[in-house]
């Protein structure tokens, strides 16, 4: 289940978290994204995860035609990143500066989880995704991605033309400003600031 943060647009508070799905698939759609909740539980106790990449394919083959009819998308395959994955540090490094794609970026999670920014006209929201979350990102739109501390990340991705999915990096800087925090199981609250020293 995903956790959506819209920073404040004024200095008086914080922003919001939404853990609603019904909320965060109407407000990601005012920002032109895609939000849903695909069934896991289609799959076998731990398939998501751990079985070959054509059977989780083959098990969502509906779904995933109706996403290409959708979009137009012509392939679709699953990634599949570990902590011990070869290169994964420069994997990471490529998107975790803010970009945008000639293509949409759609991704079915299966396993892991990881945070999207979507830097909008005034702010960048975040999406933190795991399993069971699709995401549309549409083409042109500024963001940059990031695993959680897991380091995991399973999912199924769509391409009009794998080519389009090749970074164009904006420059700014802004994703800088912004600390990849996970709001998954682990996480145990906001930062409580005090005035005792150690
Ligand atoms: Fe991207």
């Amino acid at each position: 289940m995903a956790v959506l943060r819209i920073p404040s647009r004024t200095a008086s508070n914080e922003g919001s978290v939404v853990r609603d799905e019904q909320e965060i698939r109407a407000t990601l759609a005012g920002l032109g994204i895609d939000y849903e909740r695909w069934d896991l539980s289609i799959l076998p106790e731990n398939a998501a995860d751990l079985a070959p990449a054509d059977e989780v394919l083959a098990a969502f083959a509906t779904a995933i035609e109706e996403m290409k009819q959708r979009g137009g998308y012509t392939t679709a395959d699953v990634i599949d990143v570990r902590p011990d994955t070869p290169g994964l540090d420069a994997m990471l490094a490529r998107f975790d500066k803010e970009h945008t794609h000639s293509e949409d970026e759609v991704r079915f999670i299966l396993a892991g989880r990881g945070i999207f920014f979507l830097a909008m006209d005034e702010c960048v929201a975040s999406v933190e995704v795991g399993p069971g979350d699709m995401l549309r990102v549409p083409r042109g739109t500024r963001h940059w991605f990031t695993l959680c501390d897991e380091r995991r990340i399973r999912a199924v991705r769509w391409f009009q033309d794998t080519t389009g999915w090749t970074p164009h990096y904006t420059g700014t800087g802004v994703d800088a400003h912004y600390q990849p925090l996970c709001f998954g199981p682990a996480y145990l609250g906001p930062r409580v600031h005090s005035t005792l020293r150690a």
